[in-house]
């Protein structure tokens, strides 16, 4: 049996936090975790339907930029272990709008390294097991040509907004480790798809227009390579990482799943009319592909080599491509109602009706 947590979990309403905060729920029974989450665009309170507070759980409305609210966090309840999600994710909104990356990804890590250095490692703190793990993206090395992968030596080289802030953060952890011993470990992960993801990310939009018939933006010559893991995957690298990963080290993890952009927008094109028939002029959903004005400094093609993760603490993906991408659709089809709440921006009263008004 593993030895009680008090996790803080940042950003646990987004895509991957919630799936996190399900499997913590589903398998660690004994761990304590505390939901901190600011609900911006991606945080959606209807990725934890069903959950319930209790003595195990519990959600804070809050920005992790937020000292006086991380010091009083950390103390009342005891935090001995952060999973730190929160963040802004998206590539194309950090070309557009790049001062929230900077804000939230850079001065929000900032902020909760320095509360977990004072609460952690002061004279006063009494002396506890304690974990820092901050969750990143493969997108620091910058981009492969078309061989070669990414190891956790492989040099940063961070080409967008987005992965800047985030290299720029893990720069952060890194130091907080070096200069004053604070244990934290880092993981660098490829991109992740399932249940939960916000449908401004390739696979859910794809799913959702090539559903109702829409346009299917490709960018550029949709020959960009990604490689693609399931969500729940990710999620169990993080609880072997936080269990018995070293401190002080990084971690790749990736799906072993390279796929170009166009075979990923195909394959739900032709699942969707296998699922759901043709679009109704009898054509098929490829039909639907558009290739549009590339992204700016789009990174052609992302692959880790995750043998230091599986060699060190046995973990190595699950889900093949093939059987997760048809489980995901099959996953959105069956709640078309969550994509809706989503799309038509009512996802967001849920918090209203679920805190404010009691
Ligand atoms: P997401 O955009 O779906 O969710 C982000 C969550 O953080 C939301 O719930 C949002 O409300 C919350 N948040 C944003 N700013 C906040 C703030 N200032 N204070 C508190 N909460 C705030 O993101 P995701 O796709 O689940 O990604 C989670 C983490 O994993 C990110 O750090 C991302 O960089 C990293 N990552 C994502 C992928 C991927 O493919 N999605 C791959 C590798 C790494
Ligand atoms: O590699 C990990 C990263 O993966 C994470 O750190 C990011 O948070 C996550 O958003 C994701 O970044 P990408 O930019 O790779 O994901 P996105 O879903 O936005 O795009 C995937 C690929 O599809 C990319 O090459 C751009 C392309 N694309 C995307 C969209 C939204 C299109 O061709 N058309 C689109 O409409």
């Amino acid at each position: 049996m593993e030895k009680n947590k008090s996790i803080l979990v940042t950003g646990g309403c987004g895509f991957i936090g919630a799936n996190f905060v399900r499997l913590l729920l589903k398998t660690r029974p004994q761990y304590r975790i505390i939901n901190l989450d600011l609900l911006t665009y991606a945080g959606n309170l209807h990725n934890l339907e069903g959950i319930s507070e209790s003595t195990q759980y519990r959600f804070a409305k809050g920005d992790i930029c937020d000292r006086q609210l991380l010091d009083t966090l950390f103390k009342n309840e005891q935090i001995d272990t952060v999973v730190h999600f929160a963040a802004e994710s998206h590539v194309d909104r950090s070309i557009t709008g790049p001062a929230a990356f900077i804000n939230t990804n850079i001065i929000g890590t900032f902020s909760l390294l320095e509360t977990a250095r004072e609460c952690w490692l002061s004279e006063q703190a009494t002396s506890g097991e304690y974990c820092f793990l901050h969750v990143s993206t493969d997108e620091v090395y910058g981009s492969l040509g078309e061989t070669g992968y990414f190891s956790e030596e492989t040099p940063f080289d961070p080409r967008s907004p987005y992965s800047a802030s985030k290299a720029s953060s893990d720069h952060l952890v890194s130091a907080y480790f070096h200069t004053y011993g604070l244990p934290a470990i880092i993981t660098n992960c490829s991109n992740n798809y399932g249940p939960y993801q916000f449908p401004e990310k390739l696979i859910p939009l794809i799913f959702h227009n090539s559903l109702g018939g829409k346009e299917l933006p490709v960018y550029g010559d949709g020959k960009n390579v990604r490689d693609w893991l399931y969500v729940e995957d990710h999620c169990e690298a993080i609880l072997e990482v936080i269990e018995k990963g070293t401190t002080g080290r990084s971690y790749n993890i990736g799906g072993n799943n390279e796929k170009q952009n166009i075979e990923v927008v195909h394959t739900i094109c032709d699942l969707l009319d296998s699922k759901v028939g043709q679009l109704p002029n009898q054509q098929p959903r490829r039909s639907l592909v558009r290739y549009v004005t590339d992204r700016l400094g789009h990174d052609r093609r992302y692959a880790i080599d995750a043998s230091r993760i599986k060699n060190e603490l046995g973990w190595q993906p699950r889900m093949s491509f093939e059987k997760g991408i048809e489980q995901t659709i099959d996953w959105y089809l069956e709640n078309s109602q969550w994509v809706e709440t989503v799309i038509d921006g009512t996802y967001q009263d849920y918090y209203r009706q679920m805190y404010e008004n009691r």
